[in-house]
């Protein structure tokens, strides 16, 4: 890396963010390609969101992706929010133009193309995500897009999945749309499971989202986590004859949808996954 004063700054908050893969995704894209820009993790306490957003325009930051726990939060400092980022109410990239923030999301476009990608159809099918936070939000709207007939939410906080159906209820009419609690969520039988909360992450590793959760064979069960690249939950739904699929192809496809907001250059899906596991570098 050829860093310069003319080398044009991005990066990630978040909180925590030494799990993180993107800097490692980013740096090496950019490199591949040319690109004269530096990606950064920052870790930054929720109370500092504000204020780090406030750094970033003065350093002249071209933009920045956001994760775990400010996707909600940080739309309180932008100044404009795309179509779609307002639907789903929750924001992971913002570019920084002309001295204004502007918000938008790529993780449910990510998340569903890596379910496209392997021929997955989601047309009337039956789905259970499991949080209801900035990512499940993304990807329940997806879902929906994508004409998913029953999707149930399930989260620690049960208000948090009741507001979320509430909000989807906006957006979309004629889908059965429920939460479920700990008590009931073994009476519905889903095509999809998706797991949207970070139980699970490293260096939790050994914990479960769900204990004893019910697979059954042919069930389609999503782990958005890609650090461990097998989660616990992930490793018994594969044991259990599901077809089990982490979290890395939707971190590619949001990382170059990103790119493309901020520098305006299309990056090859093929190219940015090989390396991605490229001599599993990244990965151990
Ligand atoms: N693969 C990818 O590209 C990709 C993209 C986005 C996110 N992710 C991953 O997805 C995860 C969530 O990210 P996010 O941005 O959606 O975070 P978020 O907005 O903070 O939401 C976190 C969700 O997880 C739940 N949760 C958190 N800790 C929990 C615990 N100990 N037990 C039970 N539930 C818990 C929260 O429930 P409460 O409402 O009760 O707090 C909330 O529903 C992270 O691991 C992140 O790395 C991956």
């Amino acid at each position: 890396m050829n860093i310069s004063p003319n080398t044009k700054l991005v990066g990630l908050i978040g909180h925590p963010v030494e799990h993180s893969l993107s800097p490692k995704l980013h740096n090496s894209l950019y490199k591949k390609y040319n690109l004269d820009y530096v990606y950064l993790a920052f870790d930054i306490a929720p109370d500092d969101v504000g204020k780090a957003l406030e750094a970033f325009k003065v350093l002249g930051f071209k933009g920045f992706n956001v994760t775990i726990p400010h996707k909600e939060r940080v739309m309180w400092f932008l100044d404009w929010l795309d179509t779609e980022a307002a639907i789903i109410g929750a924001v992971n990239t913002v570019k920084v133009e002309n001295g204004k923030l502007i918000g938008y999301n790529t993780d449910g476009m990510g998340f569903v193309d890596s379910l496209k990608r392997r021929g997955i159809a989601l047309k009337d099918t039956v789905a259970l995500v499991l949080g209801a936070g900035g990512a499940a939000r993304a990807i329940c709207v997806y879902l929906l897009k994508e004409g998913v007939k029953e999707l149930y939410i399930y989260n620690r906080t049960r208000e948090r999945a009741i507001e979320l159906i509430k909000h989807l209820e906006r957006f979309f009419s004629g889908v059965c749309l429920n939460y479920l609690t700990k008590e009931n969520i073994k009476e519905v039988q889903p095509d999809l499971v998706v797991n949207t909360t970070p139980v699970g992450m490293w260096p939790h590793t050994q914990l479960m989202p769900v204990e004893d959760y019910a697979f059954l064979p042919g069930m389609i069960v999503v782990d958005i986590i890609y650090n461990p690249i097998e989660t616990a939950f992930l490793r018994k739904a594969r044991q259990a004859g599901c077809m089990a699929i982490n979290g890395l192809d939707m971190l590619v496809g949001q990382a170059i949808k990103a790119i493309e907001i901020w520098t305006g250059l299309k990056v090859d899906y093929d190219e940015a996954i090989s390396i991605l596991i490229e001599g599993d570098k990244f990965l151990l």
